[in-house]
């Protein structure tokens, strides 16, 4: 048997390079390489943590299942499935929220950042969020979760509740281990400091997957660059280029000293023009696909029904087997 490979993205609004970079690129050529069962899901739940309004939340979730596939993840390979149709995930959740402890949740930098920017809505689902992200990975078994650097916590904490729980009832869960890309931290074009992101980022400073190249061109043109004029990897003292260098490297594939050396004496305005290029061709293909996916809305559908029925009958399974073991199956 493969081990099992399992994660998801919030379906909170527009895919940008970050999620594209750090994860979702990750789980296409993860899913190719034919060495893992492949589970991805669109983390609707998780996505309701965040202020919405019903006809948008539709929207992003179609959209979401629309860049998955167009990224190139393929249902033949891999279970493709919507969080909010496997009930199992909650069901787990609110299991792990009754061996939480609230000072593990606390403490969290994702929940203390999140309540802080939407004070009006610091909801308890923000807070309770790495508990149902660990309902999501440990109902598959999942030995590999491949995720951004900014993740890296709450799958400690799912490791630590796997721990607990094994611990406390005897062996049920595998305790899995996260899979970094190169691009772990995609950082925002205007605030170098700040990763970006779907819902905090102003989209100025964000490159969606499905910008126009007129729209690439336009915001990496106005990205923030640094002092000096050397275009060079220098994380502290050149923040904002060693960010235009990493992402120009994740999708080139050419390491950043061979770009260091290339662009040599060439200024930040030129570089800036031969990345706006390169970002515009790599996903001139998604973009064509991504339309053409939209234009059918029913077999996206169709598709995360599937995935979600396929999803169910693991996850069930398991949740069965766990109420089995804490003494409520009857
Ligand atoms: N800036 C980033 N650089 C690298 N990886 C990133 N990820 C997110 N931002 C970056 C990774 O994308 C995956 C999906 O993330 P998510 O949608 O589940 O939630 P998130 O991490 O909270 O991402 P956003 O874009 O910031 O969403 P919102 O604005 O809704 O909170 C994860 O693997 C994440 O690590």
């Amino acid at each position: 048997m493969k081990p099992i490979l399992v994660s998801g993205i919030q379906t909170s609004g527009r895919l940008h390079l970050g999620n594209y970079l750090g994860a979702l690129k990750n789980f296409v050529d993860l899913q190719n390489s034919g060495k893992y069962d492949c589970y991805f899901f669109l983390a609707d739940l998780h996505s309701l943590t965040e202020a919405f309004n019903p006809e948008d939340k539709h929207k992003q979730v179609i959209e979401l299942a629309a860049d998955f596939l167009a990224a190139g993840l393929d249902p033949k390979k891999s279970v493709i499935f919507q969080q909010s149709q496997v009930p199992a995930h909650t069901e787990l959740g609110w299991i792990f929220n009754t061996i939480t402890p609230f000072g593990e949740l606390n403490r969290m930098t994702q929940f203390k950042e999140k309540s802080d920017a939407q004070k009006e809505n610091a909801n308890v689902g923000l807070l309770t969020y790495p508990t149902l992200m660990a309902a999501d990975i440990l109902l598959y078994d999942a030995k590999f979760v491949p995720v951004g650097d900014d993740q890296k916590q709450h799958l400690e904490l799912t490791r630590t509740i796997a721990r607990k729980f094994n611990a406390k009832f005897g062996e049920t869960f595998t305790e899995p281990q996260p899979l970094f890309t190169a691009a772990t931290r995609v950082m925002n074009l205007g605030e170098p400091e700040r990763k970006m992101s779907k819902s905090r980022s102003h989209p100025q400073n964000v490159i969606f997957v499905d910008d126009s190249p007129e729209e690439i061109s336009a915001k990496i043109k106005s990205a923030v660059t640094d002092s000096g004029s050397e275009v060079k990897y220098d994380i502290k003292n050149k923040p904002a280029i060693s960010n235009l260098l990493t992402i120009y490297s994740a999708l080139s594939g050419e390491a950043i000293p061979k770009l260091e050396k290339y662009f040599t004496g060439k200024k930040y305005s030129e570089f800036k023009v031969k990345l706006a290029e390169l970002i515009s061709d790599y996903f001139a293909d998604y973009r064509k696909k991504k339309k053409l996916l939209l234009a059918k809305p029913q077999t996206l559908i169709t598709t995360l029904k599937s995935g979600s029925a396929k999803a169910a009958k693991v996850a069930d399974k398991k949740i069965h087997e766990v109420k089995k073991i804490i003494g409520l199956a009857i």
